[in-house]
């Protein structure tokens, strides 16, 4: 039976990982998530590759078949030294929800939201230029939407999230975008709240990109349920109170590793 391996900062990687899921019941899963050293978003390239080089070390320990970089900033920075060093094949986020992106978008206005490495690196812009030349790529960061989905304020009727959102958004409704590609695995968790303030513009959500691809790699065999084990690098214990939401399905024990 096939075992994916996928890796993130923390949490969010879960949208992710629930993604695959859906579309792949039978497949077993490796999920580290970095609990001790998130987030990512707010760190350096070179630090984000360090980290992404550890945690793929201990995925590759438990014999996985393949490598899903859950994080959008790791996939942004980390994919080349990633695959340089991993016996397996590495999938990142960003070529795929660039790719759905420009395929999606009606008038080539598109953007892009996500953490300061992501939009910083470029790395969707120019994914979304290879397969769309000409594309307008108006990206911006919403450093806050992390905080916001790991405290769990999400509901789009309440004022704190539905101002932030805003003041993040309002500059690319003025741009006029018609798909936006949510680039960080938190901003799932804020999707009404960000579709009500961008009610016109289609959203891709780069956990059901990947996941199609990972489908499309796996074979998936009837009548089986996968088997999924949790490893985080701090104590479990806050990982086990939020997973669940993230998940969408129970998470009852977890792993601490030494990465
Ligand atoms: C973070 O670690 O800052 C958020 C994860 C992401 O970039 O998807």
């Amino acid at each position: 039976m096939s075992r994916i391996g996928i890796f993130d900062s923390g949490v969010g990687g879960l949208t992710v990982q629930r993604a695959i899921l859906a579309a792949l019941p039978s497949a077993d899963t490796v999920y580290l998530g970095d609990t001790a050293r998130v987030p990512y978003g707010t760190k350096s390239a070179e630090t984000v590759t360090q980290y992404s080089l550890r945690n793929a070390r201990v995925l590759a320990r438990r014999e996985i078949d393949l490598l899903v970089v859950a994080c959008n900033t790791a996939s942004a920075v980390a994919l080349p030294a990633l695959r340089a060093e991993l016996p397996v094949p590495v999938l990142g986020v960003v070529e795929p929800g660039a790719r759905v992106a420009a395929k999606a978008s009606r008038t080539g206005r598109i953007g892009v939201i996500g953490t300061q490495g992501t939009v910083a690196s470029g790395a969707y812009q120019a994914a979304i230029l290879r397969e769309r030349p000409g594309a307008e790529v108006v990206a911006r960061a919403c450093p806050l939407f992390v905080p916001l989905a790991e405290e769990g304020w999400t509901d789009p009727d309440d004022e704190v999230v539905r101002g932030v959102v805003r003041r993040y958004l309002d500059p690319l409704r003025d741009a006029a975008i018609d798909t936006l590609v949510l680039g960080c695995t938190h901003y799932p968790l804020l999707r009404e709240a960000i579709a009500r303030a961008l009610p016109e513009v289609r959203l891709v959500d780069s956990a059901d990109a990947i996941a199609e691809e990972v489908r499309a790699r796996i074979p998936a065999v009837a009548g089986r349920s996968g088997v999924h084990r949790f490893l985080v690098t701090d104590v479990p214990e806050r990982f086990l109170g939020v997973a669940g939401r993230f998940l969408g399905r129970t998470v009852e024990s977890a792993e601490h590793v030494d990465v």
